[in-house]
């Protein structure tokens, strides 16, 4: 295969930061869509660190209407990282079975037992000690921060970083590595001082409701008109 010299390759994107009247019209708009068609999730009404992970966990690979009765059964079997460090690890495999019998639950218990042994049945609040449990990554890190403990911490999941790519970006790879940082990074500073609870979960029901991978509603997204990728043409099956 020939390769094509350096100079003629097409120049990746310059990865720009959106300018602060961009952000603040962002989180404007988005919290004020959210107040109108957020929905009611069990998870978003409580700010229990041990919730939220169960939550996370459970939404990591499975639809919100599959885990919502898994989610309330788990929590009456389970009700705290205490109960789930000394449960058996058949009734706890048991319980989460129909959610796909995979490696979460095993996990969860795990980092219920260490949660125990190290920090006195607590989750910690800081992100290094959560990123050091097997199980918790960046983004379920971000989670809980900005969830049960109200800090300033960004989130990134698939649908976080496909709203955030439309709008800020409209071209380039998505999936590159280069990209990922850039959308980790207007992820951090699209974060408003206060409402940071209300702004993640903005941003996934957003992207679960209205900037979805296929046939996004763009005839009725707020954003459209600052949206970078609804600029070049209808956006269908693109990133
Ligand atoms: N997917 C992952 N976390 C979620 C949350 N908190 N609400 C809705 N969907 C989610």
């Amino acid at each position: 295969m020939t390769k094509t010299p350096r100079s003629r390759r097409a120049a990746a994107p310059t990865l720009e930061m959106p300018a602060p009247p961009d952000r603040r019209r962002f989180r404007t708009r988005l919290l004020t869509w959210y107040g109108r068609h957020g929905r009611d999730l069990p998870w978003r009404t409580t700010d229990d660190p041990y919730h939220i992970l169960v939550s996370e966990i459970m939404l990591q690979q499975t639809q919100v209407d599959r885990v919502l009765p898994k989610y309330h059964e788990w929590l009456g079997k389970f009700p705290s990282l205490h109960a789930l460090a000394s449960a058996d690890e058949t009734h706890v495999a048991d319980t989460w079975r129909p959610l796909g019998y995979n490696i979460r639950p095993r996990r969860l218990q795990a980092i219920a037992r260490e949660a125990v042994e190290k920090y006195d049945g607590r989750l910690p609040d800081d992100e290094a000690t959560l990123l050091s449990f097997k199980g918790i990554g960046q983004y379920t890190a971000g989670a809980i921060r900005s969830f049960a403990f109200r800090q300033r911490a960004a989130i990134l999941d698939t649908n976080v970083a496909r709203v955030l790519f439309r709008i800020f970006v409209g071209s380039g790879d998505p999936k590159s590595h280069a990209m990922k940082k850039h959308l980790w990074a207007v992820s951090e500073v699209m974060m408003p001082q206060k409402q940071v609870f209300d702004f993640n979960q903005a941003l996934m029901d957003f992207g679960a409701m209205v900037c979805v991978a296929r046939n996004p509603k763009c005839l009725v997204c707020p954003m459209s008109k600052d949206c970078l990728s609804y600029q070049t043409g209808p956006i269908n099956a693109r990133p």
